[in-house]
């Protein structure tokens, strides 16, 4: 995720931005800069690749003098890793540098429109915008300016901007990205998370959305969009550093966690506009989708699980054939895949050894491959016809979660997009999913404001040797990554199985106690569940049922129920899994396991 962090004050303010983005390189980047307030004007120096090569560029920050500055470290969302995409960006004549947290949803109007008043672009960012923004309603204010500027953009910001008419004094503001105010003695700081500024202070103010912050060396004022001066509290932090890196959270898995309905939200709201999905970013016409003969999803690990679901979501809304494999198989099979066929490719890190192989097996036999990756610019997205990035920041901790749950909202814009070009989905049926997918980052926060129910159903389990995870359709779907998620960070033996095929042999597995995790959410499936509980039951399993609120008999059968809200069938995976994260996460964190490091374990797997 993007790092901000902004000096103004008594010292030389290009060292301490390096020293502070340091601090935020942890969060994951590919590009870094900083822009400084210099002899009457604003100089910038950025790089792509680590914040190192940048800082020798500059030679430690001595190179650029100045007592205010804006520094970033880019995660890329639009335009890939390169100088010119990294921040900060400087408006046309130079006047404002700019940089920014977030995603603006509505920059390709305003560009168009900032286009047409003579405005050039030289990179393929979103924040471009905002930097020529600034100047196009600058009339000698910048307060008056800043406000217009984010009435004018939608979508989700943290900015920090300078102006070179202003030599004492910067700029920032948010909305639905994060942002800090650190108050030093005659100097002043804004950061994107604390653990910038720790060591020059402790004392902060945090901003709300819309609130407009400005910092001059012996003073900070914030004002709503009145330009009213708000009184903030101030807080005091009492972090360690390691423990502000997380913000707060023991492990970075739980943080990201924590952190899936912005992800989710972040990920479909620039995608869904007047009720319709649009999907900007492929090339895949309506005639392209109408002569698909066959798809394949091809991915490894929990994205292949997304696969799974994506083969139950899209041949039941497209009723075309979907095959799923994970990628070290599908590589050496000998595919029967064409020209004819569309080939979906899933990766969070887009550089997966086997996924990569596998996608160049699909085009050399002449297949269109969409792929749904997380790193922008990487391997997979550059080999690929299309791609649609999940925009869930990036992912620290090994055991993926909230890559995995942008990739399913991903896949659920694709099997409903596609249903509307084919005529397969009604007009009311079509609003109707898609209402429901914009309420799912509400649905999985409200899942996470119980997660001391599914910690302490963890503490009655973490001693057990084997823990079997069952479901039918999408539930086993599920099933699948939930096992994934407990093995492999907890260490205990786990084994996901579709629920009608448990009695073909592996039932003998189950002994008195073994806990046996049943999935029952949908509605057509529920009582045949329902019965494969009562089979295990019958063999002594302890069960622990996870069902929806609609669902009242689970808890007869069941020794444990874990509800979720209810939600349109096909998007139900969205919510199981969260419980079932919450649950190896638990059992994992008692058991005293390395959580965000299993062993064996790395995060992105490039080698074969
Ligand atoms: C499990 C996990 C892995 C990855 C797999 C694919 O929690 O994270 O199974 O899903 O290694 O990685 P990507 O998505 O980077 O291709």
């Amino acid at each position: 995720m993007c790092g901000i962090v902004g000096y103004i004050g008594k010292n030389q303010a290009a060292p301490i931005l390096l020293e502070g983005l340091s601090k935020l390189e942890y969060r994951g980047y590919d590009s870094a800069g900083i822009a400084v307030y210099n002899n009457n004007e604003l100089e910038v120096a950025k790089s792509k690749g680590k914040l190192a090569v940048l800082s020798e560029k500059i030679d430690g920050g001595k190179k650029l003098g100045g007592n205010m500055g804006i520094g970033h470290t880019r995660w890329a969302t639009h335009g890939e890793p390169s100088d010119v995409n990294a921040h900060p960006h400087l408006s046309q004549s130079g006047r404002f540098a700019v940089v920014h947290n977030g995603i603006i949803e509505n920059y390709i109007s305003l560009k168009k429109k900032l286009e047409s008043k003579g405005f050039e672009f030289i990179s393929e960012t979103d924040t471009e915008v905002i930097a020529h923004l600034f100047e196009y309603y600058y009339k000698g204010d910048i307060m008056d300016t800043m406000i217009k500027v984010i009435n004018r953009v939608e979508g989700s910001y943290a900015l920090g901007v300078l102006c070179v008419d202003y030599p004492d004094q910067f700029i920032a503001v948010r909305k639905a990205s994060p942002m800090i105010v650190g108050l030093g003695d005659e100097e002043n700081f804004i950061a994107s998370d604390v653990t910038a500024i720790l060591k020059h202070t402790r004392d902060i103010y945090y901003l709300e959305d819309n609130e407009i912050v400005v910092l001059k060396k012996d003073s900070v004022k914030v004002y709503n969009t009145d330009k009213e001066e708000v009184k903030k509290e101030k807080f005091t932090v009492d972090w360690d550093v390691s423990a502000a890196e997380k913000g707060g959270y023991e492990h970075f898995m739980m943080k990201e966690i924590e952190e899936q309905p912005k992800a989710i939200r972040d990920t479909i709201s620039p995608r869904i506009k007047d009720g319709k999905i649009v999907l900007d970013d492929i090339s895949l016409t309506e005639e392209d989708i109408k002569n698909i003969n066959k798809i394949y999803i091809v991915a490894c690990g929990s994205a292949y699980h997304v696969g799974v679901v994506g083969k139950y979501v899209i041949e039941k809304m497209c009723r075309i054939p979907v095959e799923v494999q994970v990628a070290s198989e599908f590589r050496y099979c000998d595919p029967i895949v064409g020209k004819d066929d569309l080939v979906i490719v899933i990766s969070q890190s887009g550089e997966t050894a086997d996924t990569k192989a596998a996608l160049e097996e699909a085009k050399a036999r002449g297949a269109r491959v969409l792929s749904i990756v997380n790193v922008v610019g990487s391997a997979i997205a550059k080999a690929s016809d299309d791609v649609i990035y999940t925009w869930a920041g990036p992912e620290i901790a090994v055991a993926t979660t909230k890559a995995y749950s942008t990739q399913l909202t991903v896949i659920y814009l694709i099997a409903a997009y596609m249903a509307d070009k084919l005529g397969k989905i009604s007009k009311e049926e079509y609003a109707d999913f898609i209402k429901e997918i914009e309420s799912l980052p509400d649905k999985v926060a409200e899942i996470l404001k119980s997660k001391e129910d599914v910690q302490y159903l963890a503490s009655k389990f973490y001693n057990c040797h084997s823990i079997f995870f069952i479901g039918r359709n999408l539930d086993y779907a599920v099933s699948l990554e939930g096992s994934l998620k407990l093995k492999e960070i907890s260490y205990i033996h786990s084994e996901a199985y579709a629920a009608g095929e448990l009695k073909h042999g592996t039932i003998s597995l189950i002994e008195d106690g073994t806990l046996v995790v049943a999935l029952a959410t949908g509605k057509n499936l529920f009582d045949k569940t329902v019965s494969n509980v009562k089979e295990v039951k019958a063999r002594g399993a302890v069960v622990m049922g996870v069902t929806t609120e609609e669902h009242e008999h689970m808890d007869d059968v069941a020794d444990y129920t874990v509800k979720i809200p209810a939600t349109h069938e096909m998007l139900l995976p969205s919510l199981t899994v969260i419980p079932l994260q919450l649950f190896g996460y638990y059992v994992a964190s008692l058991k005293g396991c390395d959580i965000d490091k299993p062993r064996n374990l790395a995060k992105s797997v490039t080698v074969e």
